[in-house]
């Protein structure tokens, strides 16, 4: 379970107060699922209905994909990308040894990226699971198409069948009828779960069985959060109680940016998909705080000078695990050239963890406060679970702040143009 705690004179300056009635009646929307995109709260309790056949069915597929290629090509953006990238780094590290390689496609329109992953796959095993819940994005459509000619230059129509693993919603768009006539295996997306609250879903689930995690644990740990994290009142909900700081802190105090911070440079990518949920759904109606992220201590020398002196319009995240999962020992060096004896003996968690308190207060006793939300361990469990209260503070939050936490109208303009230059039928006039 997640823990909160916060620090830094705005916040305690902030009047929870005005959160009493109107706190209860959001938590009590989201329940009822009768505010405005009430009909993609789908994902509140996908967990604990998601039967125990359907997870077994994913590891299997994920043992023979593990077991017959060398590597699997993800082939999806935004909320079909995000979140799988973010736990398989999280949890299994940024130099892992295992062999199996999980690559990533379809998540940019850079063509030296493209043209390098395509490189890089041309000598290897490889197979393919594409992820898209409309089916028709542009960018892992092209990635996709792209990776099956590779695999069709190579094979029989019958390998390829065997190399592809669909992840789309069960009835429409593109991906679909071809998963259907080319006998694609393949994993529905739910029509009630929106991309980025979709890591829970077969989207996540699935790179993340094949890069060698256990999924039968992540989903216990949001079944868990579902329970965790229901209380309709902030104050017995950690999950609200963040979700409404976050929210006072922009509505009373005029905090403009928000800014998650972890010490963990495989976390970074957990950042990344932080970033979307909540700028995906929030920003919109002229209204929303900007996500910015940042690994430290990496980046307290590019931006640890703005936070300490700076414009004063941000408050920290940081997210935290309790225990490390490895270790190191500063040795014992008998010359002492670097002066660094000091440090002989010391683990490399204890100086991480002192550089977090240090910077922890140098912030807050400026004018940047601090929300800290400890979790017992970067494990499938916890990551799980940690999802799960990040989505429920996510949607409290964005009604809190009067928007539908669950579309993206923004996102459509510059598909439009790009559609129009492009040459797309359809969009000639746009
Ligand atoms: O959160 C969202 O809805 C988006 O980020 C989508 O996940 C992203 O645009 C990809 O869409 P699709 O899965 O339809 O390809």
């Amino acid at each position: 379970m997640v823990k909160v705690s916060t620090y830094g004179r705005a916040i305690g300056a902030l009047n929870y107060g005005e959160l009493d009635e109107r706190g209860i009646e959001v938590a009590k929307e989201i329940e009822d699922r009768n505010a405005p995109g009430g009909d993609f709260l789908g994902w509140k309790n996908y967990a604990s209905n998601l039967p125990d056949e359907e997870v077994e069915r994913i590891i299997e597929t994920a043992e023979y994909i593990r077991d017959n290629f060398d590597a699997l090509v993800v082939v999806g953006i935004g909320g079909s990308y995000l979140g799988a990238r973010a736990t398989i780094d999280a949890i299994k590290g940024l130099y892992s040894d295992d062999d199996f390689e999980i690559i990533y496609l379809g998540n940019t329109l850079s063509a030296n990226y493209t043209s390098q992953v395509l490189r890089h796959l041309e000598n290897k095993k490889f197979a393919v699971n594409v992820v898209s819940k409309s089916g028709t994005t542009t960018e892992p459509a092209i990635g996709f198409r792209q990776v099956k000619d590779l695999l069709k230059s190579k094979h029989d129509k019958e390998y390829v069948k065997h190399a592809i693993y669909v992840t789309t919603d069960a009835k429409s768009g593109a991906l679909r009828q071809e998963a259907d006539a080319e006998g694609y295996t393949s994993f529905v997306i739910p029509s009630d779960i929106g991309g980025r609250f979709s890591v829970i879903t077969p989207v996540g689930l699935l790179p993340i069985a094949c890069a060698g995690i256990d999924i039968r644990e992540f989903v216990r740990g949001i079944r868990d959060g579902e329970k965790e994290y229901s209380s309709f009142d902030y104050r017995d909900n950690p999950a609200y109680y963040y979700g409404a700081t976050r929210y006072l802190l922009y509505h009373q105090m005029r905090f403009t940016t928000e800014m998650f911070v972890s010490y963990e440079m495989q976390e970074k990518m957990i950042e990344e998909w932080l970033k979307q949920l909540f700028d995906e759904s929030e920003g919109k109606n002229g209204l929303g705080m900007l996500c910015a992220s940042g690994v430290f201590t990496t980046d307290l020398h590019s931006m640890g000078q703005f936070i300490q002196d700076g414009a004063p319009i941000m408050f920290e995240t940081i997210f935290k695990a309790e225990e490390p999962i490895s270790d190191y020992t500063v040795p014992y060096d008998e010359e002492n050239l670097d002066n660094l004896n000091y440090l002989a003996g010391k683990k490399g968690s204890y100086i991480n963890d002192q550089a977090y308190l240090a910077t922890l207060h140098a912030h807050t006793s400026c004018h940047t406060p601090a929300i800290v939300l400890s979790y017992p361990k970067m494990d499938a469990y916890n990551i799980g679970n940690l999802y799960y209260f990040f989505f429920r503070a996510c949607a409290y939050s964005a009604y809190l702040l009067g928007v539908n936490p669950f579309n993206q109208p923004g996102v459509d303009v510059y598909k439009k143009n790009m559609f129009k230059l492009l040459g797309k039928p359809g969009y000639e006039d746009k």
